[in-house]
Order: structure tokens, then C-alpha cells, then sequence
């Protein structure tokens, strides 16, 4: 088989961030992706239906028209929120969720969440309202290691408000354990989660491969091989509570390249590549439809793009540095041959 084609998939975790950056990064997903699910983690946080119309204009401005792309946008939450605000921007077509960062698990989250069990009346609406909570799982606490937070948010914190609100809707962002994969499993229908291109390939290794590594270094943090391996196991299970979110994170180079190196991996310019090979690699070619196009959609009640892509198996060379004036970035996969490639 020397192309795939499949329904154009969507992204339902990405950071476009804003000013040069957005105008640099932004078409790398419009021309993957149809719509994506956009991270409110800008410095000012997305906290009003404002800054939210105003951002996606600023998207809708950055992307070429011809990707026909939509943006998505997510409300921050902090501890102050109000409801009523949120609900007024769903209710609006504005913002399609919430993002939870609990304070200072990852970038630009000093504005997040102190104590999530003090969000009850935030959570109450938007579980009467249908509108999804979208969760960075982690807690953040120096006496928790850094490879058990994940692991430790949902004993914690994410069991015990999917028992105070079962019908709320939750999506558990990228996840990096087998123990997340199991606790999405045996959840009920309301819980779903994404699974990043990037925790599908690599391990904790990768951040230490010969010496420091700082372009394999994102929150999460990757796990032992075993968690990658259930990572993969779910990914192309066919389970549609399981799909794609890439947390496509570009960081200039020298911010990864620096003595305290920012989080994040910037995978959307090879992205639905990525993910084709690690199933292909599984042997699933034939599940990356539901997994990219599908399952995604049916979570947040939208309807499946009309659209098709098409990849084609050629070596695809990944650059070491993609640049543009005063952006340098390096991108996943950076100086190794992909086997597939999106076709224009
Ligand atoms: O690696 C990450 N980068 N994880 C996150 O949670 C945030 C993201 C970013 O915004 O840079
Ligand atoms: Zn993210």
C-alpha cells in the first residue's frame, strides 16, 4: 500500500500560543487538522468569552483560508472563575470546554487551580450544561515524584470528582501510564482521554539518550517503556474512548536548549505522519481512522469532518531546525526519515 487515505482527522490538544509564534506554528496544524481544541495557557490566561473571541480571531487570522480550519476554544480555570462566564461562552458557540491546570503543574499555569475540590459549584454547571472538563493530570506537590503524579492525580483528585459528578464529561488529557489507561477503560462513558504522538514513541530514556535531552522533555514527563507500551495498546485498541490530542508545544530552541529548558514538544508539522507509523508499526494501520477522525468527534457531540486526507509512503525527511525570522524550533522526529507524508 503506498497511500492512506482517511477522513481529515481533528486535534483535540494543541497550544498555537500567539503573537510570532502563532503566526509561525498555527498552519502547521490548520494544514493536518481540521478543527483543533485550543490551550488557553497564554500569558494572560483565556479567562473571559473576550480574550476568547479575540484569540480565535487571531488564529482564524494566522492560518491560510484555504485549510478551511476551526478553532476551538477552551476556557482557563482558576480559582476564582465564575460560572456564569463560562456558561455564557459555551452557550455562545465561544468556548467548546474547560481546561483544568492545577497551579504551576506545567507552562504558564501559575494562574491554575489551587484546590480543585474548591471548583464544585464551576463543575455543577458545566456538568448541567454538557460542556467538557478537559484535565491536565497531575498534582504538584515536591514531595511527589515527577514519574508518579499522573499516577497519583487520579487516586486523589480525578476519582473523587467523577464521583461527586458522574455526568460530567471529562476528557484526561495526555496521557502517559498504564494506570490511566486502565482507570479510562473501567470508567464510565463520561470519561475519555487523549493520547499525545510523541508519548507513543518515546520513553524516559529519550531524556537522558548519551546526555540531556531537552527536546524529548514535555509534561507529562515519559514513563518506563511499559507505560509506553499500554500507550500504544490503547491508542489502536479501537476503544473510542481513546484519541488523538497531540500537545503540539513549540518552544524556541534556546528556551528547551537552556539551563532550565521549557516543556514541550512541537510535533504538529509531522503529527498525523508520526501517529501513521507508530500504527503501522502496531500492525493497525486500519484503526488510525476512528482513533484521528472519529472518536474524537463523537466525545464532543460534533459531527465528522467531510473532508479526506492523503499520505503517501516516501521518505520523509524532518528538518533539524524549522526557522522563520526570529523563530528556531526543533521539531519531533527532527533529522530522522518518516515513512509517510501528507500529500498537499
Ligand atoms: O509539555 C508541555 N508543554 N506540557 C504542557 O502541559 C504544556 C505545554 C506548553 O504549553 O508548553
Ligand atoms: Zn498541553
Amino acid at each position: 500500500m503506498d497511500t492512506l487515505t482517511l477522513r481529515r482527522p481533528d486535534d483535540w490538544h494543541v497550544h498555537l500560543r500567539d503573537g510570532a509564534m502563532l503566526e509561525f506554528a498555527a498552519d502547521f496544524t490548520a494544514r493536518q487538522f481540521a478543527r483543533a481544541i485550543v490551550m488557553p495557557n497564554l500569558s494572560p490566561p483565556v479567562t473571559t468569552v473576550a480574550a476568547a473571541r479575540a484569540y480565535r480571531d487571531r488564529i482564524r487570522a494566522a492560518v491560510r483560508p484555504h485549510h478551511g480550519f476551526t478553532p476551538l476554544m477552551t476556557a482557563y480555570l482558576t480559582d476564582d472563575i465564575s460560572p456564569d462566564e463560562i456558561a455564557a461562552g459555551f452557550e455562545a458557540g465561544v468556548f467548546t470546554a474547560c481546561k483544568l491546570y492545577p497551579a504551576n503543574a506545567t507552562t504558564n499555569s501559575a494562574a491554575g487551580v489551587t484546590d480543585v475540590f474548591k471548583l464544585a459549584h464551576v463543575f455543577e454547571r458545566m456538568q448541567a450544561i454538557g460542556m467538557p472538563l478537559l484535565i491536565h493530570g497531575e498534582v504538584v506537590s515536591p514531595d511527589i515524584d515527577i514519574f508518579d503524579r499522573e499516577k497519583v492525580f487520579l487516586e486523589t483528585t480525578l476519582g473523587p470528582v467523577m464521583k461527586d459528578f458522574p455526568e460530567l464529561r471529562i476528557v484526561l488529557e495526555h496521557i502517559t501510564t498504564e494506570d490511566s489507561v486502565q482507570f479510562v477503560e473501567a470508567g464510565s462513558e463520561n470519561i475519555a482521554a487523549t493520547i499525545t504522538a510523541h508519548h507513543l514513541r518515546i520513553d524516559r530514556n529519550a531524556m537522558f539518550d548519551g546526555g540531556m535531552r531537552p527536546h524529548a522533555y514535555c509534561l507529562p514527563v515519559a514513563k518506563r517503556r511499559l507505560h509506553r507500551e499500554a500507550l500504544r495498546k490503547a491508542a489502536v485498541s479501537g476503544n473510542p474512548k481513546f484519541f488523538l490530542g497531540t500537545d503540539t508545544a513549540p518552544h524556541q530552541k534556546h528556551d528547551k536548549e537552556s539551563s532550565c529548558g521549557c516543556a514541550g514538544i512541537f510535533s504538529a508539522p509531522v503529527a498525523i505522519e508520526s501517529y501513521a507509523q507508530t500504527f503501522e508499526e502496531m500492525g493497525a494501520l486500519d484503526r488510525l481512522e476512528g482513533f484521528a477522525s472519529e472518536f474524537g468527534p463523537r466525545f464532543y457531540k460534533l459531527p465528522l469532518n467531510e473532508g479526506m486526507i492523503t499520505l503517501e509512503r516516501t521518505g520523509h525527511a524532518v528538518p533539524d531546525v524549522m526557522e522563520d525570522a526570529d523563530i528556531r524550533i526543533v521539531p519531533f522526529h527532527a533529522g530522522e526519515t518518516l515513512t509517510w507524508r501528507l500529500m498537499d
